[in-house]
């Protein structure tokens, strides 16, 4: 079997397209740590630094030994990948083990129950999946009482208790308690039929499978797709304020009988119009944008007053990136589901998983939500053994990303205090850093407007610190404009030394507007 790298005939071939015009089409064949390698024209490996790492899901770097050697340690030893259905369900000890880590982070003795699938977007599906189905229940509750109220009144009436003028007018053919009440249910089917709707915040990403990519902001990837999924309402991160009003444009109520003052009359009970409320405690795609203390204390208020989940996505933040194992610690998040994904299949397994807190949780979801390889024994159990090397020695791995990560942002933020007329922002926390250049729609040079022009700027540089500094490095999806920083625990500071003379170049290179010398 050879390792060769293939030729992009039937598979990506116009990406690959897109990615050779700025040189970013590296046929990489060794990965190691930080490093990826690729074959020079001579046959030797050319090393480059990885700052993307998997979109970072690398917390210990690529191929980590002590993650092969367990990988195919399980393998060796036959460990059962499948056993679906049975007694014994291989996820078990991971969802043991980050109950152990999350409630330590968030202080609780509550318990989150584990709902494993394959990948970040498909355990977004399945929290979408959940809300839906608990936010059914809420109204079929709801709905439960109103019948019941219904039955009472229908008693008082034929006791002779008068219907108050406001609930007869209801009954506009004159038909009498039976037509009002059946005109009654018409309106609450009616409301009880509208498709939910999810509140997420400005920027968020969660996702681009079917449902999550509507509560995913960026309209590039949302829109052509909105026919097929709930929608969500997007607040701006910046302006808490706002939920109120938009839970008060979308408000719905089904009417309700009451007995009250000696008469038979019709209130309005709030209807659950939103399943869940989305966020990631530091926003990835939008640019990297940390959350403050201040809104998570609102939208914990704010879910806490609608009567909704709140869900904290950690799939890119969380698993010890930021310095803890939940980003949301720093800002004292307080989530009723907790989404992982990326590094928690250790950078080799594909693993995603929701974990709802016990006072939301819906037993009966494990009966009706399958995956083949959702919880499978080798992935779930390569977790396992992530999640106690990221627990090692009192917590070292947290460590090193705060003590490595600030040590990176300290880098930028000099550079940025050199280059205050290129470097617009340096943000982030621990290993998830943003290096945000200023916009260059003005730029002097015809050629660097053009390629902002075709939002191709992040390409170029991304290409240039490539061929010239081999550093592997992306702008985040929705914000061009930031380079978005992920490396490994392990980067070391000649990692971080290579990075400031790259980054330095660039700058240099955008203040002279002479984008000749971009390689
Ligand atoms: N949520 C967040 C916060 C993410 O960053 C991602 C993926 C997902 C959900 C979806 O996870 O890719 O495993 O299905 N972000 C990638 C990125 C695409 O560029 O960081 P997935």
């Amino acid at each position: 079997m050879s390792s060769s790298p293939g030729t992009p005939e039937f598979a990506d071939s116009y990406l690959v397209e897109v990615l050779e015009e700025f040189g970013l089409a590296r046929k990489y064949v060794r990965a190691e740590g930080n490093t990826l390698y690729y074959l020079a024209d001579d046959g030797a490996e050319v090393g480059v630094f990885d700052a993307a790492s998997g979109f970072g899901s690398l917390m210990f770097g690529h191929n980590h030994p002590e993650l092969v050697e367990h990988a195919k340690w399980l393998l060796d030893q036959r460990t059962p990948v499948h056993a679906q259905f049975s007694g014994y369900s291989f996820a078990l000890d991971l969802a043991a083990g980050l109950n152990k880590i999350v409630r330590r982070e968030l202080g609780t003795k509550d318990k989150f129950y584990g709902l494993f699938g394959n990948s970040g977007a498909e355990a977004v599906e399945i929290t979408i999946k959940h809300a839906e189905l608990d936010r059914g229940m809420r109204i079929a509750e709801l709905q439960a009482e109103i019948d019941e109220h219904t039955a009472r009144a229908r008693a008082a009436v034929e006791a002779g208790v008068p219907v108050s003028e406001a609930a007869a007018a209801l009954d506009t053919g004159g038909g009498g308690f039976a037509a009002l009440v059946a005109e009654v249910q018409r309106r609450n089917a009616e409301t009880a039929a509208r498709p939910p709707l999810f509140l997420a915040l400005e920027g968020g990403f969660h996702g681009k499978l079917v449902s999550s990519v509507q509560l995913t902001y960026n309209e590039e990837f949302r829109g052509p797709f909105k026919a097929l999924a709930a929608q969500a309402r997007f607040i701006p991160r910046d302006r808490p304020e706002l939920i109120a009003k938009v839970v008060d444009e979308e408000r719905a109520a089904l009417l309700d009988f009451v007995v009250q003052d000696g008469v038979v009359d019709l209130v309005e009970r709030d209807f659950p119009v939103f399943a869940a409320f989305l966020v990631e405690p530091i926003q990835g795609e939008a640019g990297i944008f940390p959350l403050t203390a201040e809104l998570a204390r609102a939208l914990r208020q704010a879910c806490d007053t609608i009567g909704v989940p709140l869900v904290s996505d950690e799939i890119q933040s969380g698993m010890g990136r930021s310095g803890t194992f939940l980003a949301g610690t720093a800002i004292g998040l307080e989530p009723d589901y907790i989404i992982l994904a990326k590094a928690l299949g250790a950078g080799i397994a594909k693993l995603g998983v929701v974990l709802v807190n016990e006072h939301r949780y819906r037993k009966e979801f494990e009966l009706m939500h399958t995956s083949t390889y959702g919880r499978d024994g080798f992935s779930s159990r390569l977790a396992v053994k992530f999640l106690e090397m990221l627990e090692a020695d009192g917590g070292r791995a947290y460590r090193l990303a705060a003590e490595r990560g600030a040590r990176a942002k300290a880098m930028m933020e000099a550079i940025k205090a050199d280059y205050p007329d290129v470097v617009k922002d340096v943000r982030g926390a621990g290993l998830m850093l943003g290096f945000e250049l200023h916009e260059q729609r003005g730029s002097a040079s015809a050629e660097i407007r053009e390629a902002v022009e075709h939002e191709a700027l992040a390409f170029v540089i991304g290409g240039h610190l490539l061929r010239k500094h081999r550093i592997r490095i992306f702008s985040t999806a929705s914000n061009v404009e930031t380079m978005r920083f992920e490396p490994s625990i392990f980067l070391s500071d000649d990692e971080i030394a290579r990075v400031d003379a790259a980054f330095r170049d660039v700058c240099q290179i955008l203040r002279d507007q002479d984008a000749g010398r971009f390689a």
